[in-house]
């Protein structure tokens, strides 16, 4: 069985982790977007949103020493996207009526299917419920919808978020009853 270990992501893990982040996007996003998709996103969709690192919501997976994976939750409105360390920070979520925010997963393709994902998406739920959230909700690509549909995610409905050049990635919104039965371990 593989070894995973993880840890909060610190300020200067962000570089590394936006390697990771466009690494995983073109080599795992092929068979779902076309590449002029793929290199919009890259540029303009995704990378580390500082928020979540600020707010010690974001968790980096590791093998061996090598970064494997980061991924995590928000409290905070903010519903995907990267956002930069002098952005202002978003309102806060209320636990008693609105979902937590599952945010940002990537996985190195080196290390994919090996349980890197589901340990980060059980972290940031059991924080999120630890923070007092009874709901999760999160926007998936569509390569990461078989993923989150394993750990109990429903798909609520499909969009289009619109990128620069006027073409458009489509997205899943997903939620999940943080009070469902958690996850085996593995
Ligand atoms: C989605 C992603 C984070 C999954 O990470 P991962 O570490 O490879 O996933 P895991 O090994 O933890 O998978 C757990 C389970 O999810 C399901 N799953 C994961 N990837 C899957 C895939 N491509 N197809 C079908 N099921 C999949 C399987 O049930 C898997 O269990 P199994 O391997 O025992 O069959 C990773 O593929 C990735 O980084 N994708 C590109 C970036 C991205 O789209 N992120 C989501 C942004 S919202």
């Amino acid at each position: 069985m593989t070894q995973i270990s993880w840890r909060l992501a610190e300020p200067a893990d962000v570089s590394a982790i936006n390697a990771l982040t466009a690494r995983s996007i073109r080599a795992l996003h092929r068979d779902s977007y076309s590449d002029a998709i793929i290199d919009e996103a890259v540029l303009h969709a995704y990378g580390v949103d500082w928020q979540l690192v600020r707010d010690g919501t974001y968790f980096v997976a590791e093998i061996d020493g090598a970064l494997a994976g980061a991924g995590g939750w928000s409290y905070r409105k903010t519903i995907a996207g990267a956002h930069g360390p002098e952005d202002p920070e978003a309102d806060p979520l209320d636990p008693a009526a609105d979902p937590a925010r599952i945010r940002a997963f990537y996985v190195d393709p080196e290390f994919g299917r090996r349980g890197v994902g589901a340990l980060l998406l059980r972290l940031s739920e059991d924080a999120a419920r630890e923070a007092g959230f009874g709901r999760a909700e999160l926007t998936s690509t569509l390569q990461a919808v078989p993923f989150y549909a394993a750990s109990g995610y429903r798909p609520v409905r499909r969009f289009d978020l619109p990128l620069p050049s006027g073409s458009e990635l489509q997205l899943e919104l997903m939620e999940k009853d943080l009070d469902a039965p958690r996850q085996p371990e593995r």
